[in-house]
Formats: structure tokens, sequence, C-alpha cells
């Protein structure tokens, strides 16, 4: 099966207050940023924005902006799409110069994600980071990567494994049910799910050049007031050495780095290179226990 996405290249989240995410942003993550009237974008590298933040009387859950290489591709999503029964729309020109894409088109999945696929996208200006900041690793592995609770995990096997045509990296057993992540670069995971009752964004990861960086934000974030989540630790699951802190939509924001890099051979190499998890606090004990669900680990896209 053809691969229609080829990394999550950006979010467009509405949010309540702008000037808080404006310094959090800048100031903890060191992003660059960018504001013109309500819309605040976040840089992390030379696209014009990798997040774009709206203000809003409420704070939203983020659209979901994937890549596809080309309008071919697009064409075939729609195909795919219609062929499962999913309804979308193709993004009007205003969208797109939003974008600053060719072509996309967008719809909501089954589990309630907003979701655009875009082709075309074009470089900003030259990016510098902070001066704090070595910067951040997005490349062809795109932002980073987003964890949602979904209700219906099935659903979202056969949109992203099916439809988009990523690969099932991770499948692991929790109490709950399932947790899957899907790749569609070398990045570990582009998306990950956790089966739950109901529909809830956990966080967002960005990836920093080096540990210095990673240790130098969390010591801003401590500085900050009672904004950490979790304390430094290290996943089974892409070998992310990382902390979590709160944004000022009350979402989680991973700050990592080291994440692993998957080749064509993350078959074979996934249950016996990896290094021993730790760290992360108490509530991530159960995560760093969790093991492969040998049931469906082995499903990815057809070669
Ligand atoms: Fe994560």
């Amino acid at each position: 099966m053809t691969a229609i996405v080829n990394q999550l290249a950006f979010v467009d989240i509405d949010v309540v207050d702008l000037d808080a995410w404006a310094g959090f942003a800048r100031d903890i993550l060191g992003f660059g940023t960018v504001r013109e009237g309500g819309v605040l974008d976040l840089r992390m590298d030379e696209r014009p924005f990798r997040y774009r933040l709206r203000e809003s009387t409420h704070d939203g859950l983020p659209t979901l902006g994937w890549q596809a290489p080309d309008e071919a591709a697009i064409e075939l999503l729609g195909q795919r799409l219609t062929g499962r029964g999913l309804s979308f729309s193709p993004l009007d020109v205003t969208r797109l110069r939003d974008r600053g894409a060719d072509a996309g088109l967008g719809f909501e999945c089954r589990n309630g994600i907003r979701h655009e696929v875009v082709s075309g996208l074009k470089p900003g200006p030259a990016f510098e980071p902070a001066p704090a900041v070595s910067g951040f690793v997005t490349g062809s592995g795109g932002l980073g990567h987003v964890v949602w609770s979904i209700p219906d995990v099935a659903a979202m096997d056969e949109l992203l494994l099916d439809v988009f045509g990523m690969d099932l990296r991770e499948d692991i057993a929790t109490p709950a049910g399932p947790g899957h992540f899907y790749g569609c670069n070398p990045r570990h995971h582009s998306l990950a799910v956790f089966c739950a009752p109901s529909l809830r964004l956990e966080h967002l990861m960005v990836e920093m050049g080096e540990i210095d960086d990673v240790g130098c934000a969390m010591d801003r974030a401590e500085d900050e007031g009672d904004i950490l989540m979790q304390p430094l630790g290290r996943h089974r699951t892409d070998q992310m050495i990382s902390f979590y802190v709160r944004s000022p939509s009350g979402f989680g924001m991973e700050v990592g780095c080291n994440g692993l890099l998957c080749g064509d051979d993350w078959e074979e190499v996934r249950d016996s290179s990896r290094k021993r998890p730790w760290g992360h606090g108490a509530a991530m004990r159960g995560h760093h226990k969790a093991r492969p669900n040998a049931s469906s680990a082995t499903r990815k896209k057809d070669a």
C-alpha cells in the first residue's frame, strides 16, 4: 500500500490566553514566536510555523496537519476515504494560503479528531533558535508527536494504517485496552493512542537537539512555578529522554531528546535493542512495565 502521509507537519489550535502561550513557548520551550493580531505562530525550523495558535473563547483540540508528497497522493487519499465511507472537503483557497500549501483536504475522523492532509508546503524565512537552545529535531521526522486517549482504537487503525498507509510501530497492552503507536518516517511515532471512554488530548512532544537543552528547559519550567507535570525519564517505546510541562491550555507538552529512529529492520530489532526505561515519576511506572501485545504487534502496512 502506498503511504500517503510522510510527517506530522503542523498543528492548529484554538487557545484562550495567547499572551501566556507566547511567553511559555518563547521563554520555557525556546520556540520562535511570530504574532499577528489573534494568531500566534510558533517556529521550530525553517517552516513558517509548526504550531499555529488562534485566540479564542475556549481552549480547543488541535487540528493535525499531515504532509503528503504531492497532489496525486491527496487525490488517492480522497478515493480511499470515500471507499471507507469517510466524508471530506477539499481545502479552499483561503485555507490553502493559510497553510502555505498547494493542495489539501480536511475531515473529522471517527474518533472526533480533525485532520488536514496537504502537499506543497513551502519553507519560510531563515530560523534561528533562541540563544539558550541548540535547536529542534524536525526535518523529515516532522514536528514531533501527539498522543491521544480515544474510544475507538480499531477506527484509528483503519485510518492510519489502511488509509494513510502508516506503520504500527508498537502495540502495547494496558488495563484499559490497547495502546497503538503509528509512524510514517524514521521517528518512532508521529501519533499514539490509548483506549479510553472518551476523546482527550494527552500531550504534544517536541524534540530538542541535545540533553542539555532538555535539562535547561526543565530548569526554566521549574522556575516558572507549578507547571512541571512529570520529571525527567526515559520511555521504553521511543527511548526518548524527556519531561512533561503543562501548557497554558492545560494539556501537556513533552520536551525530549535522543528519540529512537526506526529503520527497515524495525520488526527485528524492536524488542532487543532498547535501553531500560526509568523516571517520569510514579504515574509512568505502569507504562514502563507495559509489554508488547503479541497478538497484533506485527501488523504493518504492506510493502
Ligand atoms: Fe510522548
